[in-house]
């Protein structure tokens, strides 16, 4: 029998007054309460300025809360948690539904390996996608074999970048620019072929979770699926040469997962892209995301 939503549930929309108690929500619902080393959410500053946040409050405390970005015609559902002594009850889907209420009828999410997340969106006609992996390399394990590409690192304000980005996912993204150069000390590169630029990149050097060791490739996309191993291991190269630990978000058809595996990256979680449309806005055999949250 499904559980009732608590009598006292109250729903209203997230401001920045938020962040610290959204950050704790966080940090209980998928860690109970001890995140992991350097874990930080200045991403959620950031949603919650470009974004549509709905809390969930029990008698007046903050129990969940969801938050909804939308870009272009194309919404992502970029977080729904709800605390660990709170969850099973229906909070989640009583932040979902509201939030579908004002979304564009585009929508996708990568969505944890929770059941309760992953059955909740296959009932509201969010369906499984593909498996979505986090791949991690030390820089001693990692045995990259060259590539004939040249990586060129361009200004922030480079228009082909934008152009790249903006095909490559699929949605028009500026405020994204914003945060990867202001917040994750995003390095905008692009890849070339003798005069031809085959694929885009940027490095976030600081990553947006504050594991200052790490250089976090995304977003990546690549012209075409027989260039994007090249282009994926070319800003791998670069990425090591740089910092002792690189990762990235790969969809798992991405044409450079088997490559990446080989030269030594391992799949250190995974989660499930999930949409309610066709994907054909973006290809994932030939893009890497920003990461999960910013896809
Ligand atoms: C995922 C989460 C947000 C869902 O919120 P919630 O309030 O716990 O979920 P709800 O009670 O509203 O709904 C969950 C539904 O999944 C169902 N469910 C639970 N386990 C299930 C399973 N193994 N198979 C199928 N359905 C299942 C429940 O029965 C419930 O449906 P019902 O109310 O009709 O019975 C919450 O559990 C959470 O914060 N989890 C940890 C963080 C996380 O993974 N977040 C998701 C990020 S994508």
């Amino acid at each position: 029998m499904p559980r009732r939503p608590p009598v006292n549930l109250t729903l209203r929309p997230a401001t920045t007054d938020d962040l610290a108690v959204l950050a704790d929500i966080t940090v209980d619902s998928a860690f109970g309460g001890t995140p992991p080393d350097g874990f930080a959410t200045p991403y959620l500053d950031h949603e919650l300025a470009t974004g549509a946040g709905i809390v969930a409050t029990e008698d007046g405390s903050p129990v969940g809360f969801g938050i909804l970005l939308t870009r272009g015609d194309i919404s992502n559902l970029a977080e729904l948690f709800v605390r660990r002594g709170t969850q099973s009850q229906g909070v989640g889907a009583a932040i979902l539904v509201r939030l579908l209420e004002d979304a564009p009828p585009r929508l996708f999410t990568v969505a944890s390996s929770d059941p309760r997340a992953l059955a909740l969106y296959a009932r509201h006609g969010i369906v499984p996608r593909w498996p979505d992996w986090d791949l991690r390399a030390e820089a001693a394990a990692l045995d990259l074999p060259p590539t004939n590409l040249t990586v060129v690192e361009v200004a922030w304000d480079d228009e082909g970048w934008a152009d790249w980005d903006r095909r490559c996912a699929g949605r028009p993204r500026a405020s994204e620019h914003g945060y990867l150069r202001d917040t994750c000390s995003g390095v905008p590169l692009l890849f070339r072929k003798g005069a031809a630029t085959v694929g885009y990149a940027c490095v976030q050097m600081a990553g947006d979770t504050g594991a200052g060791n790490t250089a976090v490739i995304g977003p990546l996309g690549a012209r075409d699926a027989g260039i994007a191993p090249a282009v994926a291991l070319a800003a791998a190269r670069w990425a090591v040469a740089r910092r002792p630990v690189v990762q990235i978000d790969l969809p798992g058809p991405h044409a450079a997962c088997a490559s990446l595996i080989r030269a030594g990256f391992r799949i250190v979680g995974q989660g499930t892209f999930m949409s309610n449309m066709p994907t054909d806005f973006m290809d994932p055999a030939c893009y890497a995301p920003i990461g999960a949250e910013f896809f």
